[in-house]
């Protein structure tokens, strides 16, 4: 019987599909070096965004036929060594699209009224109103920098709040924005017209830091930005210059450019920056859908059958 190896948490819906045709090892936080020397045992690898799929675990994993990404992004993952090495790729594109959408929104009016420090201090029995003056998000512009699937469910939501959309994407059409009432420009037009940027772009060498230092220079001291996309899209020692700089108002992030952000500067800032671990697909939902789409993928080419590659 073939063997498959997943390395973090996933839906036990997904775990069931592949006892089908395999035997399942659920062996979570291996170091590195565990998992470089057990790889070998097995046909089929299933990662979330934690494992990193390097050339040389690639290399080791000489019986490898598959390896499953129980996500969207495949930047943990070394797909051209896999390729070279026949061996497929596959991931949940669709599967947690609602679930990051949801957390964006969500991340942006925490962001707005200050909720997860008020909701910090209630707790601690303090009573402090002032402290916590919002701004509201209606008829505010939203800019949107990758208007993809979970960009667009971004745009959906947001319209039916009332802000006015701009999106940045070089590679969706003008007639796709508009029907999401959106309209598409130039990122630098964004940075300058937008009171919330949202980044919804995978992290490529093109979209490393795509925000830098002379991108806040650009935006206004009232604009603040979101992250549920992928760390090291912002520089953050330039986000913390410009926070601190009053340059720009504030930052909500779910991804870093380290996770987790031991020691970084972002974590020493006030009510002006959210931070979340990671959670933009932490769904009961979204787990069940991404587990259960690439455990089917997985048990499908153990079977022989063709699988959808990422
Ligand atoms: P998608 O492929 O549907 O959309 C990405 C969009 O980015 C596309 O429309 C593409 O044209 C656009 N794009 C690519 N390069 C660009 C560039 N240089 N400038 C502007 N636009 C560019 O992907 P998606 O499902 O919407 O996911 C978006 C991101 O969110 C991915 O990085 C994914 O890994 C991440 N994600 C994070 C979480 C989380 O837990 N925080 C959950 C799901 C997805
Ligand atoms: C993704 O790319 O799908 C996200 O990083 C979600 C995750 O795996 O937690």
């Amino acid at each position: 019987m073939p063997r498959v190896l997943v390395t973090e948490p996933i839906d036990p819906a997904g775990v069931a599909i592949l006892s089908q045709v395999a035997q399942v090892d659920q062996r979570h936080n291996l170091t590195a070096a565990e998992l470089q020397a057990c790889i070998g045992e097995y046909d089929g690898l299933l990662v979330r965004s934690a494992t990193k799929v390097t050339q040389g675990l690639i290399t080791a994993g000489h019986n490898l036929k598959i390896i499953g990404r129980a996500g969207v992004g495949v930047d943990n993952i070394d797909v051209p060594a896999a390729t070279r090495q026949g061996i497929v790729v596959v991931n949940s594109p669709e599967g947690n699209t609602i679930a990051a959408a949801e957390q964006t929104v969500a991340l942006m009016l925490a962001l707005s009224r200050y909720i997860p420090q008020a909701n910090q201090l209630v707790k601690a029995g303090e009573w402090n109103r002032k402290e916590f003056l919002g701004v509201e998000v209606y008829k505010k512009t939203l800019g949107i920098v990758g208007l993809g699937k979970i960009g667009s469910h971004v745009a959906t939501i947001a319209r039916a709040m009332g802000m006015r959309l701009l999106a940045y994407d070089p590679f969706i059409s003008q007639e796709r924005a508009e029907q999401l009432g959106c309209s598409l420009m130039e990122l630098e037009v964004l940075f300058r017209e937008a009171d919330y940027i949202t980044l919804h772009i995978p992290k490529t060498p093109d979209t490393t830091h795509l925000i830098n230092r002379e991108s806040f220079k650009k935006m206004k001291p009232t604009t603040r930005i979101i992250n549920c996309a992928r760390g090291g899209l912002i520089d953050e020692v330039a986000l913390v210059d410009a926070i601190k700089a009053g340059r720009i108002a504030g930052a909500a992030l779910d991804v870093f450019e380290q996770e987790p952000p031991a020691g970084s500067p972002l974590l020493l800032l006030g009510k002006e920056v959210v931070l979340t671990p990671h959670l933009g697909a932490s769904t009961i939902e979204a787990q069940s859908n991404v587990a259960t789409d690439v455990a089917e993928q997985i048990r499908d080419v153990l079977l022989g059958l063709p699988a959808r590659s990422a």
